[in-house]
């Protein structure tokens, strides 16, 4: 089924000019951009958004980071959405990513890893919901 996921380009990939580059290799996966916009995340708004992980142990670091520079936020749709962009992004860490993914090619470190991507259905609705208002998403 055609379906949507969220997607973050990181503040690795945005202060090294790659915003074009990620884009192409989620379009050439085969996912559309339905939504866009470039923003930098406040504290709130990295802490609410990662609430999940406030325990671990690299949480305040994983706040700095997304709040060090410009994000940009993405809904995106196709066919699969989340496991399709799963795939493309790779493994977390990008040492263990598989040739061809954004995460292998692009990143940097397993915390500067390029992209972040929803991982299941239910997931993507709640962090679409946090950055995006419905008029905002054009199909
Ligand atoms: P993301 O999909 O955005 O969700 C949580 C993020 O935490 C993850 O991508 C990684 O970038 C980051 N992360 C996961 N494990 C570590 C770690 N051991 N050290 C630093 N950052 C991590």
């Amino acid at each position: 089924a055609v379906t949507r996921t969220f997607s973050i380009i990181k503040p690795d990939a945005t202060r090294r000019n790659l915003t074009g580059a990620v884009t192409k290799m989620l379009e050439d996966a085969g996912l559309r951009v339905v939504a866009s916009k470039r923003i930098r995340m406040t504290r709130e708004q990295a802490e609410g958004f990662y609430a999940v992980h406030k325990e671990r142990p690299f949480f305040g670091e994983l706040v700095e980071f997304m709040t060090s520079g410009p994000v940009v936020v993405q809904v995106l749709e196709g066919e699969d959405a989340v496991k399709r962009n799963r795939d493309i992004m790779g493994a977390t860490n990008p040492a263990n990513a598989e040739p061809g993914t954004i995460r292998r090619e692009l990143a940097e470190s397993i915390e500067a890893n390029s992209v972040h991507g929803s991982d299941s259905d239910e997931n993507a609705a709640i962090e679409i919901a946090f950055f995006f208002q419905p008029d905002e998403i054009v199909g």
